[in-house]
């Protein structure tokens, strides 16, 4: 069932996982930005990183270096914090993806809180704007927030799916209207609406069917299915250049 809204949905894809990889031995590979590069190459949209304060994937040379070889655009995802403002200004990516960030979490575990802190996600934005960077907020589908992302003027939100994902039976229904209200509210309003978290390639195509919404940002089920796409030749490159060294 496809709605009247249909237009191209648009494909960012999140490179954070390839970093977390490379992180575990503090190398050099595999490299999240080579990475990016062939996910361009592939079809995506726009590459999204998210630099995080403890670091523990994505690092500053990767968004910078990332941003001299793109061929899309960079999606800079990053805490509400001065140092994190001082990098974005300074590189000025083409969107900044505002998100709650703390460091005992495994991945963004909820949306922004835009209705509690107003002011300093509006300074914030402000300051990214000043910079011509697109700003976007990472929200929970529900009304408050986008009223308050209404209220400061920002143009694009990026709906949490997360709790969509993680539910089953009566309650993922639940969920999935609470993000199709939101989507076409937010849309109506003149917003951007983006959408991600968990998404899968078991639970995409509700979202997808979404008409309000213009992209989905994904990154963790498209690269687990990358690893394992890649593990047949991975080991038969390997036996075959064990082979060819004992003859
Ligand atoms: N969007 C935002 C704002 C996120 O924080 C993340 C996870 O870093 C994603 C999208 C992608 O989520 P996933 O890795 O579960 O696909």
């Amino acid at each position: 069932m496809k709605d009247n809204h249909s237009n191209k949905l648009n494909l960012g894809v999140n490179v954070d996982h390839i970093a977390t990889l490379r992180q575990a031995r503090r190398g050099f590979y595999p490299d999240p930005v080579e990475a990016a590069l062939r996910a361009e190459k592939a079809g995506a949209d726009s590459i999204t990183m998210h630099l995080r304060e403890d670091r523990r994937h994505i690092q500053k040379e990767d968004i910078y270096n990332f941003s001299n070889l793109m061929q899309t655009h960079l999606n800079l995802e990053m805490a509400v914090t001065d140092e994190m403002l001082e990098i974005a200004c300074d590189l000025k990516p083409q969107d900044c993806c505002l998100v709650p960030e703390s460091r005992e979490e495994l991945t963004t575990e909820g949306g922004l809180d835009v209705v509690k802190k107003i002011e300093s996600i509006a300074d914030a934005s402000k300051k990214l704007s000043e910079n011509n960077i697109r700003v976007s907020l990472f929200i929970d589908p529900d009304f408050h927030q986008i009223d308050a992302t209404l209220e400061i003027k920002v143009p694009v939100i990026e709906l949490h799916t997360g709790a969509y994902a993680d539910a089953s039976g009566v309650a993922k229904e639940m969920e999935l209207q609470r993000i199709v209200e939101a989507a076409y509210y937010a849309h109506e309003q003149g917003l951007i609406v983006n959408a991600g978290h968990g998404l899968n390639y078991q639970n995409v195509s509700h979202i997808a069917m979404i008409g309000a919404i213009k992209e989905l940002n994904i990154g963790h089920s498209v690269i687990a299915y990358a690893a394992f796409e890649g593990i047949d030749r991975a080991i038969g490159e390997m036996i075959q250049l064990m082979n060819e060294a004992r003859v």
